[in-house]
């Protein structure tokens, strides 16, 4: 097949990161015979840089002309001033709303190996694969809010609807499907009305259509308990834009390292964007001391969800799984004084395992 896609490389680690994943792509496009065809545009802080706009218009262009994005990384200190008008997470914020990518699949792994770099026993970690299944374009991230006010207060206003609510809880169900046929819908029914919403639009599609799929509706507050005491419970994790966000990040504990982290962002077509959950890490930037499998475990769900390349999609997740069974570590899971590799010499390994 041939395809087009958008690269960005943002900010900090972002393009020694996104220059592996690529690699990567190249080496699956000899093997298989695709042509993937890329086009580099700016987003972040080195496009307020350029353009002034974290999101410039030409960066929208050239994504509206390719079947799929592959974002690295955006921020840094250099842009973390409250007051600056614009903030490099627009650029983020704006490309997920322009393209309606509601669905923000991020999968997560315990990886045996990497045990020793959780807080968590062996015995709770063995097996722990689930996926979260993350509102992208709704709730508090973009409802009515007023920013500066007159200084004394500020509000933003979780709200959703019932086709926002439905559209994603779908997302949720199939994937399940396809999975251990469980789901686990996050709310705070409790208290706010929003999400009483949620939980009655979620147990409504389940009657409907989903009554294969084994569901439970957790507090948001008993859920991140959940994680850490009984984390191989949990199959498809389904939670609103907020939530999602707070719980995913505690949830990536479970894989060792945040860099080892991919996801997807789709919509209602098969157009995704395709990024490492982790962020810029401007400390470590530009000292090979980056881990490039979230990138490049993103490239396998791009193949996968975008592509419809199944195979090759697999053969990218063998290959990384082998080069860490060969004993290769960045440096963020070598652990302290132990060697290893660089961010490019664990890219090369992934391509030469393909
Ligand atoms: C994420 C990030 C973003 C979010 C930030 C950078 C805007 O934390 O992708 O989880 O909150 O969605
Ligand atoms: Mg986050």
């Amino acid at each position: 097949m041939k395809a087009k896609i958008t690269t960005l490389p943002g900010d900090g680690i972002g393009p020694e990161v996104l220059e592996q994943a690529i690699a990567v792509l190249a080496r699956v496009a000899s093997k298989y015979h695709h042509e993937f065809v890329f086009h580099e545009a700016l987003i972040g802080g080195s496009a307020i840089d350029k353009t002034g706009s974290a999101l410039p218009a030409e960066t929208l262009r050239t994504a509206e002309q390719c079947d799929a994005i592959l974002l690295a990384a955006v921020g840094g200190p250099k842009w973390d001033n409250p007051t600056a008008p614009v903030r490099p997470e627009q650029g983020l914020l704006g490309i997920r709303r322009h393209f309606e990518l509601f669905a923000n699949l991020r999968p997560v792994k315990a990886y045996q190996a990497l045990a020793h770099f959780t807080p968590l026993r062996d015995d709770l970690l063995a097996g722990v694969d689930l996926l979260f299944v993350r509102e992208l374009t709704g709730g508090i991230y973009f409802g009515p809010r007023q920013e500066q006010g007159d200084g004394d207060s500020a509000y933003d206003t979780e709200l959703y609807s019932v086709d926002e609510v439905r559209r994603v809880a779908e997302v949720a169900f199939r994937a399940a499907q396809g999975r251990r046929k469980k789901v686990s819908s996050i709310d705070k029914a409790n208290v706010l009305a929003s999400m009483r919403l949620w939980r009655r639009t979620v147990t409504q599609l389940h009657a409907e259509k989903y009554v294969d799929i084994d569901l439970e509706h957790l507090l948001v507050d008993s859920c991140t308990m959940y994680l850490m005491t009984r984390p191989r419970s949990f199959d498809v994790i389904l939670a609103s834009n907020m939530f999602g966000d707070i719980l995913s990040d505690e949830a990536s504990v479970l894989a060792g390292s945040l860099g080892m982290l991919p996801s997807a962002s789709l919509g209602a077509g098969t157009f995704g964007l395709y990024e490492p959950v982790h962020g810029s890490a401007p400390d470590i930037a530009g000292q090979g001391k980056a881990n490039p499998i979230g990138t490049i475990l993103s490239v396998a769900m791009m193949l996968r969800h975008s592509f419809g390349l199944e195979k090759e999609a697999q053969a990218v997740e063998d290959a990384v799984d082998m080069v860490l069974a060969s004993g290769a570590r960045t440096a963020d899971i070598a652990g302290q004084g132990s060697s290893y590799v660089s961010t490019e010499e664990f890219g090369q390994a992934v391509v030469g395992q393909i």
